[in-house]
This record gives structure tokens, C-alpha cells and sequence, in this order.
């Protein structure tokens, strides 16, 4: 008898849990992501959230064209949210009309955001340099020196981190300086423009070349890579530009790309603000959070070294990017 009753609460057991998960599968919406980077970036901000909310994010990754894709699914989108590791990509999203507006965000400085896109972290694009040259101090505008001929590598100049770096030179010192300034650049590079910001590092620490550009927390993903940490034996970060307006900021941000699924989109959007989730991406990736409430993880702070970042508004570079990749199409930078 008692082992009759066992077995009926076993099975009452079994299908009361059957119904729980099967109810909380339904319950839950899919949020389809478009991503021009991999997921592990922020997968446990994924695990956190799906854990949270019961929803669940479909991650749809491609390394290119997905800003062209968005904008030609904008009548019938695929996917409910646009992740952007770079300002540009959310303003062609927003000037095309692909997106759908969203709320001011009260855990944002209202220069990192409009009502088509809110930034989610801050990365500063630094200049890396051989140990040998003993830098304590450099600028964007020194790359062009004449003592570094030969000795600068940098990726593609047609990389959104790139441009939008330019960009901030043209808001600076104008298009026609810019476009002098390109043109010495291309000839102190040492190779021509290829890899991504760490193979520049690597270039680095080979001998191929003394100085680069990268984001700043690259600096980290190489510490932490045993393969790679090697390379930092000979090259450090520099936060660029201390003596004037400062290091270049980019951003990471997020669009909402589809109204049938606005609320849940809305909803994961908010949770990437929260101060949990700000929390991961500080002390994962080492990007500078935007929610104030949140400080960047000890190391960041320890290597920036309240350094200053320049105010320049987002708009304003994001005006210039067209005159950039004009420029360099015409001084043809990456031939
Ligand atoms: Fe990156």
C-alpha cells in the first residue's frame, strides 16, 4: 500500500513539474537578436536574463550585413532587436526609419542616448605602443609624426571603430586637416591595413611595428588569453590625448527593429540597464558602464586612471562619418 501511494505521488509529482515547465515555456517570448558579434561577448547576460524573465533570446549572429538586412526587413522584420558593438551601425539603423522608438532611459546620460538607440557600455579606443619607446603620453595627432614612419599599424581604416575615431578627428581640427592627416598616416603604416585590433598588438610584440590602435579592453582579453598575454610583455595601453580633449569614446548600444514584439524587447533592453547586468559587463568585458550606479571593475580603473574622455557628442561624430569614408576611399587607405 505504501508503496502504491509512493508511486501515485511520484507520478502526480511528475506530471505537476511536467505542467510547470511546459506553462513556463509558454509563457515566455523569444527575442530575436541580430548580432554582428558572437554571443559569448554576453552570454551570461543572456543565462541571467532567460533565468529572470522566463523569455528567451534568440542570438542571430552574422559578422557582416546586418545593418543592410535590417533595413531591408523593416516592413516585416526577423528579428526584434539590433545589438551594435559601434555608434554607426545604430544610426543608419535609425536614419533608414528601421527602428522602433523607445522611452528615455533614466539609468543613461542623455548624450549616450536618443529615442531610436541607448548606448550600453563605453569603450575607449586607445593607442597601444612598444615598451621600448617609453611613452607615458601620446596623441592621435602624434601617429602622423615624422620619427614614426614605418612604424604604425592599424586594421582596416573602414572599421566602424575606426571611422568613428576619424570622425572625431574631423569634428576636431575639420575635413581638410583630416584629410592630410589620413594621408600621412597611410604612409607611416608599416604593412597594409588588415587584421583586427589585436593582430595590431601582435604586430607589435612580432617587431612588424612600434604602435597601434585598439579599444581598451582588448588589453584584458589578451591578459586573460595564455597565448596571447605574452604579447603585453612588450607593449602597453595609452590613454591617448591626456593634454587636449582627450581619449576617443565609442559606444555599444542597442534598437528596437520590431513592433510585434515591443514589450518583451523593451523589457530585455531595460534588464541590459539594470544595474545587475551592467555589473557583467563591467567586470566580464571590461567596458565602461553606462549606468551610473555602476563603476568600471577595479583593473579598468587601475589602467584608465581617471583618465579624461572626450565629450564630443555622438551625433556630431556620427555627422562626420560620411566626409571619412569619402577620404578615405579617395587616399584609398587600405591599398
Ligand atoms: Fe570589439
Amino acid at each position: 500500500m505504501k508503496a502504491k501511494i509512493a508511486l501515485i505521488s511520484a507520478i502526480i509529482f511528475a506530471l505537476t513539474s511536467m505542467y510547470v515547465a511546459v506553462s513556463k515555456a509558454e509563457a515566455g517570448t523569444t527575442i530575436k537578436v541580430y548580432s554582428e558579434r558572437q554571443p559569448f561577448l554576453i552570454k551570461p547576460l543572456i543565462d541571467q536574463y532567460e533565468q529572470n524573465s522566463g523569455n528567451k533570446i534568440e542570438w542571430i549572429f552574422s559578422k557582416k550585413g546586418l545593418v543592410q538586412k535590417t533595413i531591408l526587413e523593416k516592413d516585416n522584420p526577423v528579428a526584434d532587436i539590433f545589438l551594435s558593438a559601434d555608434i554607426a551601425r545604430l544610426i543608419d539603423i535609425a536614419e533608414a526609419g528601421a527602428n522602433v522608438d523607445i522611452p528615455i532611459q533614466d539609468k543613461v546620460p542623455t548624450n549616450l542616448q536618443t529615442q531610436d538607440w541607448t548606448s550600453l557600455t563605453m569603450r575607449t579606443r586607445v593607442i597601444y605602443a612598444h615598451n621600448k619607446l617609453n611613452l607615458n603620453e601620446i596623441s592621435y595627432e602624434d601617429l602622423i609624426l615624422p620619427e614614426y614612419k614605418g612604424r604604425v599599424c592599424t586594421r582596416s581604416g573602414f572599421h566602424p571603430y575606426n571611422v568613428s575615431l576619424f570622425s572625431a578627428l574631423i569634428a576636431h581640427h575639420g575635413e581638410e586637416w583630416f584629410e592630410d592627416y589620413i594621408v600621412k598616416l597611410k604612409a607611416n603604416l608599416a604593412r597594409k591595413p588588415q587584421g583586427n585590433d589585436r593582430d595590431q598588438i601582435k604586430a607589435i610584440y612580432a617587431g612588424v611595428c612600434d604602435l597601434s590602435i585598439g579599444n581598451h579592453y582588448y588589453y584584458f582579453k589578451m591578459m586573460d588569453d595564455p597565448n596571447q598575454k605574452v604579447w603585453l610583455d612588450k607593449v602597453s595601453p595609452i590613454f591617448p590625448n591626456q593634454d587636449s580633449y582627450g581619449s576617443h569614446v565609442n559606444i555599444s548600444g542597442i534598437a528596437i527593429i520590431n513592433a510585434k514584439n515591443y514589450d518583451a524587447s523593451l523589457d530585455f533592453l531595460e534588464f541590459l540597464l539594470s544595474d545587475e547586468a551592467q555589473e557583467i559587463y563591467a567586470n566580464d568585458n571590461n567596458e565602461f558602464p553606462v549606468n551610473p550606479n555602476v563603476s568600471a571593475s577595479e583593473r579598468v580603473q587601475a589602467l584608465a586612471n581617471n583618465a579624461k574622455f572626450d565629450p564630443i557628442d555622438l551625433q556630431e561624430i556620427a555627422s562626420n562619418r560620411k566626409a571619412v569614408l569619402d577620404i578615405l576611399q579617395k587616399i584609398n587607405y587600405d591599398g
